[in-house]
């Protein structure tokens, strides 16, 4: 990139260079040759003043007593590079210097200019000898028209010129060089920030995430770039550390079920249980395998939300219905443990959704609802219809979510208090309610919670209604 950088920057650069350069030296050589033209104007306009011709016979016509220095100065230019001819383009006089220039016009030309009456005339070859006219017209006393010619050398001018053209060329490559060696540093002053870039993120691996890249805080694209890379290692490292955290988790629930089957089988082993000890530890190992197997579907299931493999399969259900017949099952599991289930449900409220996904989600919450709400207590689930949105609200008088808790329940094996989940009773693992939130998410909806610790909780489940939208 530098060398493309410092090559474009050159290259630009040449360009310009070349045409200012060009454009120099052309309007140069314009206002040089129009200040000589209009001075050989001048000049002739004044000489032909004092020129007379008399006798077929160009005099001067001046005083020398009375001579101005303008006067004399014009005399002087016309013993330079002066000649007068006749109408038929005859030379009557020229001035030494033109003769000894080697100045000669055909009679032809001569005539033609008389004709023509250009103001100026060239002679010679531009690149050596080169004379420019004035011309000007003079009468003779029968009103014969003479030609009348003021000129001057254009070698000096011509040769600065050249002059001037070769520094100009000579210096184009030196300039052209410097560009290129001014432009390579600035570029590799551009690209440092970016080198530096590179090697900070380079050396960010998967054991170092907390590095980040440096930024220059001064808001440029490359500080935007840096801060774009440093969210996406914010990213990463949250990932990766809920990875490990998850790791962690996962091994920890399973071990703990498996060490209290362990414990129990290995102690019937070694005493000689009777048959109802042994039908009591297989018992007990039926529903540690049981919590096992559950956990382990729950974990299926959000490993395949996360791969982002399930696909709901969508069809026309009832969400009225299907409350009714979940609080309907669970009714026996309320009644066991002393607890009013009921229901409120309202006009038909048609979801699109996948009824086995909203059942667990559903039985989820009203599972949870059950599980913290002590004996004596109430559960209430109701379905609603507001505006575009089906509603299921799972209300109970449980012992609450404190506000430390309330905004980690969906996170993935978090539980409230842990000592209080112990009892045996309350036997989930902190997988229920990660569920509930991604079927909602993957329906369309949404899952709010409010709860007062003590009062009870309430969680809200929105999902589109079918033919609303
Ligand atoms: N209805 C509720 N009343 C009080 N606490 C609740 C309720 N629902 C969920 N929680 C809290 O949220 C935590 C996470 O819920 P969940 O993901 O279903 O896990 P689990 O039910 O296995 O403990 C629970 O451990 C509990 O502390
Ligand atoms: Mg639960």
């Amino acid at each position: 990139m530098r060398g493309q950088l410092t090559f474009q920057y050159t290259l630009l650069f040449s360009i310009i260079l070349l045409i200012a350069a060009g454009l120099l030296f052309g309007i140069l050589h314009w206002i040089i040759y129009w200040n000589i033209d209009n001075e050989l104007q001048d000049e002739a306009n004044r000489v032909k003043q004092y020129v007379q011709i008399l006798h077929h016979k160009p005099q001067l016509a001046l005083n020398s007593a009375r001579a101005s220095a303008e006067q004399i100065n014009s005399l002087n230019t016309i013993f330079r590079l002066a000649q007068v001819s006749d109408a038929q383009g005859q030379l009557i006089k020229q001035s030494p210097v033109l003769s000894m220039l080697g100045f000669s016009l055909r009679p032809s030309q001569l005539k033609h200019i008389l004709v023509e009456r250009p103001n100026f005339y060239s002679w010679g070859a531009p690149r050596s000898e080169e004379i420019r006219f004035a011309n000007a017209i003079i009468y003779g006393p029968q009103g014969h028209p003479y030609l009348l010619q003021i000129g001057t050398r254009l070698k000096p001018i011509n040769d600065a010129l050249d002059t001037f053209l070769w520094v100009l060329l000579m210096l184009l490559p030196v300039t052209i060089v410097l560009s290129a060696a001014g432009g390579s540093v600035m570029a590799a002053r551009t690209l440092k920030p970016v080198a530096d870039m590179t090697h900070a993120a380079q050396s960010i691996t998967a054991t170092n995430l907390g590095r980040r890249l440096p930024t220059r805080g001064r808001g440029d694209e490359l500080d935007e770039l840096a801060e774009t890379f440093n969210a996406m290692f914010a990213r990463l490292e949250e990932s990766f550390q809920r990875m490990r955290e998850f790791s962690a988790n996962v091994s920890h629930e399973l071990r703990t079920p498996l060490q209290a089957m362990q414990g129990e089988t290995e102690l019937a082993l070694v005493s000689q249980p009777s048959m109802a000890e042994y039908r009591r530890v297989l018992e007990s190992n039926l529903e540690e395998i049981d919590r096992l197997n559950r956990m382990i579907r729950n974990l299926l299931v959000l490993a395949q939300a996360d791969a982002g493999e399930v696909q709901p399969r969508l069809e026309l259900i009832d969400l009225n219905e299907l409350v009714r017949d979940l609080v309907e099952q669970m009714q026996i599991v309320a009644s066991a443990r002393e607890l009013q289930l009921r229901t409120f449900t309202s006009a038909p409220t048609p979801v699109r959704a996948d009824s086995l996904r909203l059942r667990q989600m559903v039985l989820n919450l009203i599972d949870n609802a059950l599980k913290y709400t002590p004996a004596g207590g109430w559960v209430e689930v109701r379905v609603e219809r507001r505006h575009s949105a089906a509603q299921v609200q799972v209300r109970d008088s449980g012992i609450g979510i404190s506000q430390e808790d309330l905004p980690h329940i969906f996170e993935r094996f978090y539980r409230a208090d842990k000592s209080r989940t112990r009892d045996g009773r309350a036997d989930g693992c902190g997988l229920g309610l990660p569920i509930v939130k991604w079927v909602a998410e993957i329906h369309g909806g949404s899952v709010e919670v409010s709860s007062l610790p003590g009062q009870g909780s309430s969680f809200l489940v929105r999902l589109p209604l079918a033919g609303a939208a």
